[in-house]
């Protein structure tokens, strides 16, 4: 079973929700060994939820507070996320950590939280192009996993797929190489074996993210050890994306 994340980022209306996902739903083969998993802005989670019940598609949202409740003007909680009706969060992502400064600590806060109000959370990872070109990319991911998975059982592992994002590929139209994405996915691999277990490090779900098209996915989620993609730009739209889908 591949895993498919589609990140619709800051994009659509509740209206444009609405008619994506009709479309989506009318599209997708449920029978292909797919997990789909829709992350909708915040102002469309209740068409969302409307929506996709019942059609094995589920419904994800792309950020959350690390703390519980109150006077956090602007944020939203887990609790909340809950309520709406979505299964999974996206935590961590390069543009969260690049443009809304957010650092190692806050994420830890964020993936414990979700994991908390019954959440399964998708961590991005990823090195900047400074970080590959002056050989930081283990260095990088080694420090991001560590502290963002600080004081975690092994066993919520379970609820919690990495994704390898090199930043450098994210939006650019450049998506890492095959060799690329195993050698980072091994590095992720061996420091979930470092400090959880062999097991967990075989267990847990990987996926890779940054300029994933219709040309590049079949190799990229078929690449060694390598269980799924997260998509930004090309699952915006319906019938692209439901192609790009087929080819997993
Ligand atoms: P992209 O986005 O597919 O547009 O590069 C990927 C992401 O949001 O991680």
């Amino acid at each position: 079973m591949k895993k498919i994340i589609a990140n619709i980022k800051m994009n659509q209306t509740p209206i444009q929700s609405r008619d994506y996902l009709i479309n989506m739903i009318s599209r997708f083969d449920n029978s292909k060994n797919v997990e789909l998993t829709l992350c909708l802005p915040y102002t469309s989670l209740s068409i969302g939820r409307l929506l996709l019940d019942d059609t094995g598609i589920k419904l994800g949202a792309q950020n959350l507070s690390e703390e519980e409740c109150g006077s956090y003007t602007g944020e939203i909680s887990g609790g909340m996320l809950k309520c709406a009706g979505v299964d999974t969060v996206i935590v961590g992502h390069s543009e969260r950590r690049v443009k809304f400064k957010e650092n190692n600590k806050q994420i830890n806060k964020k993936i414990k939280v979700a994991l908390k109000n019954g959440l399964g959370v998708i961590l991005c990872v990823g090195e900047s192009l400074a970080e590959k070109n002056t050989l930081k990319t283990l260095e990088t991911l080694k420090t991001q996993i560590e502290e963002a998975l600080k004081g975690l059982y092994e066993n919520e592992l379970e609820r919690v797929t990495i994704s390898y994002e090199p930043i450098w590929a994210i939006g650019s139209g450049k998506n890492a190489t095959v060799r690329e994405i195993e050698y980072g996915v091994k590095a992720i691999r061996k420091v979930i074996e470092d400090d959880f277990s062999l097991k967990a490090a075989k267990e847990i779900c990987v996926l890779y993210g940054g300029s994933v098209n219709n040309k590049n996915i079949h190799a990229i989620t078929h690449a060694k050890g390598v269980n799924g993609a997260l998509i930004g730009g090309a699952s915006l739209e319906e019938g692209g994306f439901s192609n790009l889908i087929s080819l997993v």
